[in-house]
Order: structure tokens, then C-alpha cells, then sequence
């Protein structure tokens, strides 16, 4: 069910039928499916993530993330605009960026964001571009 009172907030998201689980830093939310990480994040907290410094487009790397998925055994670094969301997935190490912006949501659990290693720079591969 849509959170009342925001009929523009759906127009961001991606079509989805159902909400999926995931955890962050021990904390579980629910999502919607077929959404990257990022816009997962926009759903939890809708007033704070427009408002972060993203570029959504794979080149600030502010959004990055330690993640597992459910099949994984290990989190690895990813950019949470690139990477869609997937039931169980597991946020264990966020972007200072991110922590900032979902600190209310996190609650206690929200570390300050000098306590945690840095998440390691993610080489981003050339996009193909047009040629003229
Ligand atoms: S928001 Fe800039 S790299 Fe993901």
C-alpha cells in the first residue's frame, strides 16, 4: 500500500507489484521490487535522499554501499543507483553520504559515519558513447 499524501513520490519509482525485505546495518525495510538500491533508499526516506548530493548516474560514487545478496557469501562493494534491489539483500557498510541522509531511519543503529571503513571505490567501466 502507497504512503498516503505523496501522489508524486510513485511517479520516481520503477512499476512494482510487491514490496521486498532487506537489511540495513541489522535493520529491515521493505522496498519495492524492480527498483534500484538507491530509489529503495528514496522509498525509506522520501525527504532526506532527493535532497543528498547524487548524481544517480554512476559517477559520484556517494552512494555506495557493502552489500550481500541472499546467495552471496560475502558482501562486496556497489553502487546503489546501478544495483537493483532483491529479497534478503544485506547492507552492512554505507557511503557517509547515505548514512547522513537515512540517519533518522536508521536510528541507534546509525554509526557515525567516521566509525565505519570507508567502502572502497568501484572502478566504473567507460560507457559506450555516441560518436558525433
Ligand atoms: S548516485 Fe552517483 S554514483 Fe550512484
Amino acid at each position: 500500500m502507497a504512503d498516503s499524501g505523496t501522489p508524486l513520490m510513485s511517479d520516481v519509482f520503477r512499476p512494482y507489484e510487491k514490496l521486498v525485505e532487506i537489511t540495513i546495518l541489522g535493520k529491515t525495510f521493505l522496498v519495492p521490487e524492480r527498483n534500484s538500491l538507491l530509489r529503495a533508499f528514496q522509498f525509506i526516506s522520501p525527504d532526506t535522499i532527493p535532497y543528498g548530493r547524487f548524481c544517480w548516474n554512476q559517477d559520484c560514487q556517494y552512494c555506495r554501499v557493502d552489500c550481500q545478496l541472499s546467495d552471496d557469501d560475502q558482501a562486496r562493494p556497489i553502487l546503489s543507483c546501478k544495483f537493483l534491489v532483491s529479497e534478503g539483500m544485506s547492507i552492512s557498510n554505507l557511503a557517509p553520504e547515505l548514512i547522513g541522509c537515512l540517519r533518522n531511519k536508521l536510528g541507534k543503529t546509525a554509526p557515525d559515519s567516521e566509525s565505519l571503513p570507508e567502502v572502497p571505490a568501484i572502478p566504473i567501466a567507460p560507457r559506450d558513447e555516441e560518436s558525433h
